[in-house]
This record gives structure tokens, C-alpha cells and sequence, in this order.
């Protein structure tokens, strides 16, 4: 198996699909890869491109508060990736083409991370990861038992931020998550 600097030195130069012409940095992943938690979003954004991190703009400030709530950060305890690792131009969601280009990427992280909780933030994440037909509305905050790693799904902080209603059910679904990590 790949070493993990291997492997993100291999998708940092990756042209598997046409999003390598646009974007400014892979976004490979942060925060501790020894972490048996693991954040998925969808993909970069402007912010994220152009720093190389995932989350740094504004639903990445409401990501971290959230985290905090719940005694989590990227510092420290966590590892956050993305569905695909470059920028769709204009935020567009990412394509099935783009998606199956880029998920292998994903996998192999989470074959070396073995991390023993995956959370989707959001629908693209949720229904490439957990099942095609996921709603995030009617399943966010329920597990999922795939291969031996629960998953769980959360709004995604973006979505947060347009309908903050949400957040009261988010919280909800964020204690269910702490109670898990601390049993694990
Ligand atoms: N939204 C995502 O889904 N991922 C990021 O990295 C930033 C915004």
C-alpha cells in the first residue's frame, strides 16, 4: 500500500479529469491523519482553491464552531476531505464524471486512515458515500453501517448558513456524534 505523503504527492499532480485545467491547488485534506473521525465535503470552493485547505470560507468558520461544540477541531482530532479534491468552476456541483475520476483518491485515504466514523456534510457527500437515493432533510443524524465504519450525515455548513432553521436539528445530530466518539 501507498505511504499517505505517496499518495497525496501522486493527487497533487492528478489530471484524471478536466477540473486539473481550473484549478489553482489540489485540496487534498487537513488535520490529523491518525484520526478515527473523518469529515467529507463536496469539493472545493474559491477560498479553498486558492489556499489549498478545505473549509476556510465562511461555511469553514461555521464548520469549526460546530466542531468545537462538540470538542473537535482540524488541529487536533480530526481529518476533513472533500469529494473531489479540485474546484468545480463557479461552485457548480461536481459531475459524475468528475466524481468517479476523483473518488479512488478518496478511498485510498480512508484504506490507510482507517478512521472508524465518516461524516458526509451535505447531499453530494452523503449519496456518493452512504447511498444514491439519501435525502439529507429525512436522514441526517441517523448511522449507517457500511464495511465496518459507521457513517452519519450532517447539513452542510453552506446549507447552514442559507436556512440557519436547520441548526436546532443539527446540534441534535452533532451530541449523537459526540456520544458515539466518546464510545469508540
Ligand atoms: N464546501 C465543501 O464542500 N468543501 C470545502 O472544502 C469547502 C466548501
Amino acid at each position: 500500500m501507498k505511504t499517505w505523503n505517496e499518495l497525496e504527492n501522486e493527487c497533487k499532480s492528478c489530471t484524471k479529469c478536466d477540473l486539473y485545467k481550473t484549478r489553482t491547488n489540489v485540496v487534498f485534506g487537513i488535520g490529523k491523519k491518525d484520526s478515527k473521525v473523518l469529515f467529507i465535503g463536496e469539493g472545493p470552493g474559491e477560498n479553498e482553491d486558492l489556499k489549498g485547505e478545505p473549509f476556510v470560507g465562511r461555511a469553514g468558520k461555521l464548520l469549526d464552531d460546530m466542531l468545537k461544540i462538540i470538542g473537535l477541531s482540524r488541529y487536533t482530532n480530526i481529518y476533513i476531505a472533500n469529494i473531489v479534491k479540485c474546484r468545480p468552476p463557479k461552485n457548480r456541483d461536481p459531475n459524475n464524471i468528475e466524481r468517479d475520476a476523483c473518488i479512488n483518491w478518496l478511498h485510498e485515504q480512508i484504506s490507510i486512515m482507517k478512521p472508524k466514523i465518516i461524516v458526509c456534510l451535505g447531499r453530494i457527500a452523503a449519496t456518493t458515500l452512504i447511498d444514491e437515493d439519501f435525502k439529507v432533510t429525512r436522514d441526517q443524524g441517523k448511522w449507517f453501517d457500511i464495511n465496518g465504519i459507521k457513517y452519519m450525515a450532517l447539513y452542510h455548513p453552506a446549507m447552514l448558513l442559507r436556512d440557519p432553521h436547520k441548526k436546532p436539528e443539527t446540534f441534535v445530530s452533532l451530541k449523537i456524534l459526540q456520544k458515539e466518539i466518546e464510545n469508540i
